[in-house]
């Protein structure tokens, strides 16, 4: 009986035991990667009785004041925006956000708060560094440009000591299977081209830089599938223009043979047709082709000299020219 009171008025004790004023950081500086955002974890306490009024956060490096009065990184009364955001609470969380940290941004960091009563500074503060996160090609064979068969290391660096930090690498936003600052290619190829990215992660903050890496073909490679593609094209462009020769020979033939059975077809009916013309005709005899122009000369005597026609059908061949001429020249 005597314990148990004696254990609740303990605990009566330790329940209404008043808290002091402090203020709580992390010992060790907190690496943050430039460019990315960093959560400085905080908490702080005070009498129960106080009311908390204004918080504060004030970096070193612009304050020569040891805080005591502005400039200020975060007021809780005015409301301009930041790179400095105040993610804590009232009762005991006074976590400050940055973002898009800059070197500048390196330094001490206090937290400040005003209470209905009284208030505090949390002293020493807390150490920012602000580091650039880099990713080195580390050659293990070869010189020169990136070849096929060539063995590297992909090593992520940055530059503070922290104690629980972790590397992720991927590639275009596929994860890979590796841990460590290291990613190691023992040969690599021209399929491990590529955009690489290192990501810095701490439960604080984290950042990632990217390198491509350029694996150049084994030259042979590139050239043999284009030479295969070229071979290829030009065979067959020589087949297709074999093809169309062949094909305008062949009509060339074929319309150069009708024309000659055409030619052929019209000599032999020229021929048909000449010659029986020449046949039918009865050649022509001495007689009767005299007596034809006997009796052109007579007409054409006839129109001229009607009397001299008479005379004539009598006369030779010879004579015929004589007055054919004649009545020409009438
Ligand atoms: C915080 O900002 C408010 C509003 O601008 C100002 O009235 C107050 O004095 C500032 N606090 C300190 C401690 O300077
Ligand atoms: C590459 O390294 C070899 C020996 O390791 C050297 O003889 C050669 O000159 C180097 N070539 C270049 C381009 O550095
Ligand atoms: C790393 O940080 C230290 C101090 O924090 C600095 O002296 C050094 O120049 C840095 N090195 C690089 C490569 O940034
Ligand atoms: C790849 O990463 C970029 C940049 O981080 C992001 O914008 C994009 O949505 C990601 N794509 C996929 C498919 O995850
Ligand atoms: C990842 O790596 C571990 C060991 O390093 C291995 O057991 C596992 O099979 C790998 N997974 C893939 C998908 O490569
Ligand atoms: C973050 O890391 C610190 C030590 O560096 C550890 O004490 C804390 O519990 C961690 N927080 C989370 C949420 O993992």
């Amino acid at each position: 009986m005597k314990t148990l009171y004696f254990f609740l008025l303990t605990l009566c004790g330790v329940l209404t035991q008043d808290r002091e004023f402090g203020v709580k950081y992390p010992d060790k500086p907190i690496c943050a990667v430039r460019r990315f955002s960093v959560s400085i974890p905080c908490s702080y306490s005070y009498p129960q009785k106080h009311q908390v009024e204004q918080k504060l956060w004030c970096s070193m490096n612009s304050n020569t004041d040891v805080c005591l009065n502005p400039p200020y990184v975060y007021n809780s009364s005015s409301n301009t925006k930041s790179d400095f955001e105040f993610t804590g609470d009232d009762k005991s969380d006074c976590t400050l956000l940055i973002h898009n940290v800059q070197f500048s941004y390196s330094g001490e960091y206090r937290f400040r708060f005003i209470t209905n009563g009284d208030r505090f500074t949390g002293k020493p503060g807390v150490t920012l560094q602000v580091t650039d996160l880099k990713v080195s090609l580390i050659r293990l064979s070869g010189n020169g440009t990136l070849k096929q068969g060539d063995s590297l290391n992909l090593r992520c660096d940055v530059n503070c000591t922290h104690t629980s930090s972790q590397f992720v690498w991927s590639k275009m936003n596929q994860s890979l299977n590796t841990s460590g600052p290291v990613l190691h290619f023992p040969a690599v190829t021209v399929r491990d081209s590529g955009k690489y990215t290192c990501t810095w992660k701490t439960n604080k903050t984290s950042g990632s830089e990217t390198y491509e890496l350029l694996v150049e073909g084994d030259g042979l490679d590139q050239w043999a599938i284009w030479s295969i593609i070229l071979v290829i094209i030009l065979i067959l462009v020589i087949v297709a223009a074999v093809i169309y020769y062949r094909k305008r020979v062949e009509a060339q033939e074929k319309n150069s043979g009708n024309g000659a059975e055409k030619a052929k077809d019209a000599e032999n009916t020229h021929d048909k047709q000449s010659k029986p013309q020449l046949s039918s005709v009865p050649p022509l005899d001495v007689e009767t082709l005299h007596e034809e122009e006997v009796t052109y000369a007579t007409v054409c005597v006839k129109d001229k000299k009607p009397a001299q026609g008479r005379d004539y059908t009598g006369k030779q061949k010879e004579d015929d020219s004589v007055i054919y001429s004649t009545v020409i020249n009438t």
